[in-house]
């Protein structure tokens, strides 16, 4: 692949919309397909508080730190085409954080949905939001159905952020809208697993492809339950502010190293899973 040296960074003509590259990030680049990407990244950003507890600072500045890295991953995933992107942002659990951590969370998220549109609009990015929304402060609410409606219209990647997210409250939202829809019907409502995705929080969305969890857990702590069925998990010792554009790229590497099988004997996807899989469609 051919290299143009500009500065500390190489410039790799196939990456173009990555713009330049280190040398670390151009030759994991070189290792990846652009044609067998995975079609959704989801990522639990652990690690924030680690992070800042390493160096003596309060925990908030993890998150703040976090921040940037949400950034930086939100903008290569848009830039190498990637479908979805879900964010776990803040979980129906967090609340039983410190009353001051929480605020701070809320603060910087409304910071970051006022001060980054311009950013996803440039990028064509669409923003969509999974959990219970309606209990969130009611600024939130407000910033969320903001960013929501000024990036309605965009036609690149979907941009997930699970707020106020549990993956077992999404399932029983779910059945709870079955149950609704049904309400008046007489006789037996039948539940089916299309019905079920119809209603998940992701509906229209096909389901993750590539599960990230930084900071070295091995949980799913309540995360996309219904949809990550499928879903190549790759999990890192990196903590989340330390999650850089090469360890993004590091893990879409592993992830084409991956053998899908489906739960069948070959890789490639069974026709009898293809609707389960693309929630909704
Ligand atoms: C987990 O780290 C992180 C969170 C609960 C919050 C994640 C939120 C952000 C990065 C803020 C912005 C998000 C967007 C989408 C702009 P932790 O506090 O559990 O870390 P620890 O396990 O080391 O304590």
């Amino acid at each position: 692949m051919p290299y143009t040296k500009s500065h500390t960074t190489l410039q790799v003509s196939a990456s173009g919309a990555l713009g330049p590259l280190t040398p670390e990030e151009a030759l994991l680049f070189e290792k990846l397909d652009l044609g067998r990407l995975p079609r959704h990244v989801a990522v639990i950003m652990d690690g924030n508080g680690r992070w800042a507890q390493q160096r003596h600072l309060p925990r908030v500045a993890g998150h703040r730190s976090g921040t940037r890295t949400a950034r930086s991953t939100i903008e290569t995933c848009a830039r190498l085409k990637i479908e979805a992107l879900t964010l776990y942002a803040f979980s129906v659990e967090n609340w039983r954080r410190p009353k001051t951590e929480i605020d701070f969370l809320m603060q910087l998220l409304r910071e970051y949905l006022r001060r980054e549109i311009p950013l996803l609009q440039k990028n064509d990015i669409r923003m969509k939001f999974l959990g219970r929304t309606d209990e969130l402060p009611r600024g939130v609410q407000d910033d969320v159905r903001d960013a929501t409606e000024r990036t309605a219209g965009n036609k690149g990647m979907v941009l997930c952020v699970a707020l106020n997210y549990g993956g077992r409250a999404e399932i029983v939202d779910a059945m709870n809208a079955i149950l609704a829809e049904e309400n008046g019907h007489a006789g037996r409502v039948a539940i089916t697993e299309e019905s079920l995705a119809r209603h998940m929080y992701t509906h229209g969305l096909p389901d993750p492809d590539l599960l990230i969890r930084t900071s070295g857990e091995m949980r799913v702590s309540n995360f996309l339950l219904w949809q990550i069925a499928y879903a190549e998990i790759f999990v890192t010792e990196t903590l989340w502010p330390d999650f850089n554009r090469a360890r993004l790229l590091e893990a879409l590497v592993e992830f084409q190293k991956r053998e899908r099988r489906y739960g069948g004997i070959r890789e490639g996807q069974p026709e009898t899973h293809k609707s389960a899989r693309v929630v909704g469609e």
